[in-house]
């Protein structure tokens, strides 16, 4: 392979964890595979289609352009869109036979041409705002959003939804569980005015895994999707709830390839800024990944590895370079492989370790490496 650097996606691995999650849902719940942000780094049409061979029911996306897409893959499955669309994108996304978040009344007019132009009703499911306080319409609010949707013929209110604020960071789901409360009293205001929409769905992966009666009609899962656990505190609530038994199995790989191996006397300095200045005479592999490819800069104490040997990384992340230490591996060559995020024999480095290294999320480590690289499907 002439690439110098490339994603492995194992899809027996992402078919893997779709049958795990909906071992957890049952058959009767809607099953909603979240692959936005280029599927969370796993490439969107590759993972989308996976997931839906694999058994999930829905995709979701943040944006109009990745509906897009994933239509001109041939992906007939529903699609829905989680973000805000622009106002001139309506009568695309109904083209393209999009359900559509809503929280403004003032869209439903531009929405309903949009649909009448289109010759079917607009399929909306309203975001409630439950205490996250980001898109959503609070309880003032949403029984004439739902009422105007209900009476107006080119508008169908096919879901309710909200999304949970403080479910992954704690142990303590007292928030999560408060959120929950509000919507069933949220729901059963609208029963009690004869409005009642179908699929109602809030679990996210840490409520897929932690929190049944979130369940509903419809789970909306992201990073599980992909093998990864939402974080260490969802993986000890589930640990103490069901004392283990589902296993998650991550699918990505990131590798490149050594594109220089050069000796540094001891004393002299590595890369800009000068910030690290060799102790003993060093064995340097020049790796070509950077920021830009979406190796974040403020990765401190990381490594690659190399031979299946850990090599520290030594000195800044540049643009689109690294350097790491080979001293103690041992007839490194250019050209040899290089895995940044995966195993290599015994060794493995994890998105989890990434994301400890530059103080983040693993969401943010594999939705961040650069869209430009191409995901290959090894399985
Ligand atoms: C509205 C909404 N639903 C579901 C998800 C999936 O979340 P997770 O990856 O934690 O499963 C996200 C992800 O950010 C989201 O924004």
């Amino acid at each position: 392979m002439s690439e110098l650097t490339w994603i492995e996606i194992s899809s027996n691995a992402l078919r893997n964890n779709i049958a795990r999650l909906r071992s957890l849902i049952g058959k009767s719940t809607l099953l909603c595979a979240c692959v936005k942000a280029n599927a969370y780094g796993h490439g969107l049409c590759e993972a989308g289609r996976i997931f839906i061979e694999a058994g999930a029911d829905w995709l979701s996306v943040h944006a109009l352009h990745e509906a897009r897409r994933l239509r001109q893959a041939g992906l007939t499955c529903p699609i829905y869109i989680l973000g805000p669309l622009g106002t001139d994108d309506y009568p695309e996304a109904l083209q393209l036979d999009c359900r559509l978040v809503v929280y403004n009344e003032s869209d439903l007019p531009r929405i309903a041409r949009a649909a009448h132009a289109c010759g079917r009703p607009a399929r909306l499911h309203v975001k409630i705002e439950t205490g996250a306080n980001r898109q959503g319409i609070g309880p003032g609010l949403l029984e004439p959003l739902c009422t105007a949707i209900s009476e107006n013929p080119h508008l169908m209110l096919e879901g309710c939804s909200t999304h949970f604020a403080n479910i992954e960071d704690t142990t303590d789901h007292s928030f999560a569980e408060a959120q929950l409360k509000r919507l069933r009293a949220a729901l059963e205001l609208l029963e009690a005015r004869g409005i009642k929409a179908p699929i109602v769905h809030c679990a996210n992966s840490a409520a897929t895994i932690i929190f049944p009666e979130s369940h509903f009609q419809m789970v909306r899962t992201g990073i599980a999707a992909y093998g990864m656990w939402p974080s260490n505190e969802t993986y000890v609530s589930f640990v103490k709830e069901r004392k283990g038994g589902f296993v998650l199995k991550p699918a990505l790989m990131w590798k490149s390839r050594v594109a220089q191996v050069k000796d540094v006397p001891k004393g002299e300095h590595i890369g800009y800024g000068c910030t690290f200045k060799t102790g003993h005479a060093t064995r340097l592999a020049v790796i070509p990944i950077g920021y830009y490819e979406g190796y974040d800069r403020s990765t401190a104490g990381g490594h690659v590895l190399i031979r299946g040997r850990q090599a520290p990384i030594r000195g800044r992340i540049c643009m689109n370079l690294i350097m790491a230490e080979v001293t103690d591996i041992g007839d490194v060559r250019t050209d040899d492989e290089v895995v940044l995020l995966g195993r290599d024999g015994d060794e493995c480095i994890s998105a989890e370790q990434i994301a400890r290294w530059s103080n983040t999320i693993n969401y943010e480590v594999t939705t961040r490496i650069n869209d430009r690289i191409p995901r290959i499907i090894t399985d």
